[in-house]
């Protein structure tokens, strides 16, 4: 673990579509790296005293993904941490400039069925609502996973325990950082 701290100048950001397990493993790869984490779902929350659900619903998704990029905006331009915002961050151009352009980003790849069998164990999310959650989130892929495919490293999780994709997280992480380190002047 000492090797990716010390290798770590940016923040780590968690990307990758509903239920692939971005605040999870983020946050138990936070635990073990022992930084903070910070999951931006829940600062966009506080910071509008109201859910993603009631934002969605009552001022309509553009004003959730305006607050989406001021919070990550504040981040990804802050201090060493693990963040992990909602799944569909990035797909906003700014947002994906800011989160690509200040931070290590990580892809928490997973297959239909896996992001399926986890969605459905909550109704938080309101994209998921209007249709059938398999087309919809097939179709998600369709769209995002080319954009998912920007980041710096990217991780195929498993129907797992959240502990054993945390590890092939971990050695990613580091056989990342490592080969930067060697490639650089
Ligand atoms: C969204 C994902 C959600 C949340 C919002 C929109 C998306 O976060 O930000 O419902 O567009 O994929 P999670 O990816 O944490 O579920």
């Amino acid at each position: 673990m000492e090797i990716i701290k010390s290798h770590l100048k940016k923040p780590v950001v968690v990307i990758g579509l509903m239920g692939a397990g971005k605040t999870k493993i983020g946050g138990l790869l936070a635990d073990a790296l022992d930084l903070p984490f910070v999951d931006a779902d829940q600062e966009i929350e506080s910071a509008a005293g109201c859910s993603v659900s009631d934002i969605f619903e009552i001022h309509g998704e553009t004003r959730f993904r305006d607050l989406e990029r001021q919070v990550l905006k504040r981040l990804v331009t802050g201090d060493v941490q693990v963040i992990a915002p909602g799944g569909g961050a990035v797909m906003n151009e700014q947002t994906a400039e800011l989160v690509f352009g200040n931070a290590l980003t990580v892809w928490l790849r997973a297959d239909l069925e896996v992001l399926l069998e986890r969605t459905g164990r909550s109704d938080k999310r309101p994209l998921l609502r209007n249709g059938d959650p398999r087309v919809i989130l097939q179709e998600l892929m369709e769209k995002r996973y080319p954009v998912y495919g920007r980041a710096d490293v990217t991780v195929q999780t498993e129907a797992l325990p959240p502990e054993n994709n945390l590890e092939k997280v971990i050695k990613a992480l580091a056989a990342y950082l490592l080969a930067q380190d060697t490639l650089s002047p």
